[in-house]
This record gives C-alpha cells, structure tokens and sequence, in this order.
C-alpha cells in the first residue's frame, strides 16, 4: 500500500518486469480486528514467473515501521511467523504454508514475565511482510519485499 510514502516501497525498485506485485490481500488495508478475533490472511507472493520465492514473515507492528534504525526501541509489535508459497522451481513443495486464519492478541493481557501489556482503542497498526526471493539477477542473499496493510485495532466503530 502507497498510505505512507516513508515507507518507500515503489513498484519500480522490483527488478525483473516479470515480478507479481506483492500484496497482503487479507486482511485489506482498514480492516476492523478486535482483540482477540481470528481474522483471514491472505498473500499474493511476489513468485511469478522468472522470480522465485523462497520464505515470507508476517508481522504485526503497534508503532509505523518507519525507519530500520539500530535502536532498543525500534517499535512494538507481535511476530506471526515464516512462511512458503509454492512456487516452482524456487520452492514448489514447502512444508511451512500459512494458516488461513491468525488470531490477533489481546495486548491488554500481559505477556509473563517483566511484561506488562497495554489496552489500546481504535489503534492504527501495520500488518507486514517481508518477502525473500530472487529474479535471477545476482545479489548476495535473497531480494526481500516488503509490503503492509493498516489495520484498525479495538476499533470503536463496526
Ligand atoms: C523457509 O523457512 C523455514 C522455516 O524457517 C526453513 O526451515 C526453510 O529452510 C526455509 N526455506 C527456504 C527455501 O529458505
Ligand atoms: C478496547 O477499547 C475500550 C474502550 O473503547 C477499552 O475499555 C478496552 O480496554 C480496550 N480493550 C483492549 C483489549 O485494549
Ligand atoms: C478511529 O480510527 C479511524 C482510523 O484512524 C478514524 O478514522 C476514526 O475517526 C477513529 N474514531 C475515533 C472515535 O477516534
């Protein structure tokens, strides 16, 4: 999604013309998610044809992910996990397809430990993922996209 242009993905960094355009289908951009609530996920890899997908990772930031800055607060947030899209021949039989559904954590229950959790309302996060692949195109190590949908967390309106 374009709603931040500090987060600088443009389209026309993707090198090969041959590249899908990677999107978070579902949930889509302002979608509702009460804490707690299982909600759809849904991605459109970037694997296509000439472009090979290896692994993507899903997470959710609380705080906008503006600038990858070394920092001990560099934002808040929850990891989802790592996750395949058959793709042939890059990764055609992966093991570690996503779930249909995740279920959003309620940050208002404290996580163990020192944690302390949060309630929140109407809160604007960022479901995001990063993307691993490659076009043929030498680089040392895999290209990774990155992409991300606002969704509207404990919102006070349905
Ligand atoms: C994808 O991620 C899984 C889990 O981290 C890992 O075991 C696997 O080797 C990765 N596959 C590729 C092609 O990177
Ligand atoms: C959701 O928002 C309400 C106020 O509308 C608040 O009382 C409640 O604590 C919030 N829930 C969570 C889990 O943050
Ligand atoms: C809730 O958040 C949405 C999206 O940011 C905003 O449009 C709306 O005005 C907010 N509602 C309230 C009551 O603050």
């Amino acid at each position: 999604m374009h709603f931040l242009s500090t987060f600088g993905f443009a389209l026309a960094c993707l090198a090969s013309a041959h590249a899908s355009t990677p999107v978070i289908v579902k949930p889509a951009d302002g979608t509702h998610i009460s804490p707690g609530q299982a909600f759809d996920f849904s991605y459109q890899s970037i694997a296509d044809y000439g472009v090979s997908s290896y692994n993507y990772s899903v997470y959710l930031f609380t705080t906008p992910p503006l600038a990858f800055m070394t920092s001990q607060n560099f934002g808040a947030g929850h990891y989802f996990g790592r996750f395949a899209q058959p793709n042939y021949p890059g990764n055609p039989n992966p093991s570690n397809t996503p779930p249909a559904t995740f279920v959003m954590p309620d940050f208002s229950k404290p996580p163990g430990g020192f944690g302390a959790g949060a309630s929140a309302t109407n809160a604007t996060f960022y479901l995001a993922v990063f993307e691993e692949y490659s076009n043929g195109e030498g680089v040392p190590g895999n290209r990774i996209s990155f992409t991300a949908n606002r969704v509207i967390y404990n919102a006070t309106s349905h």
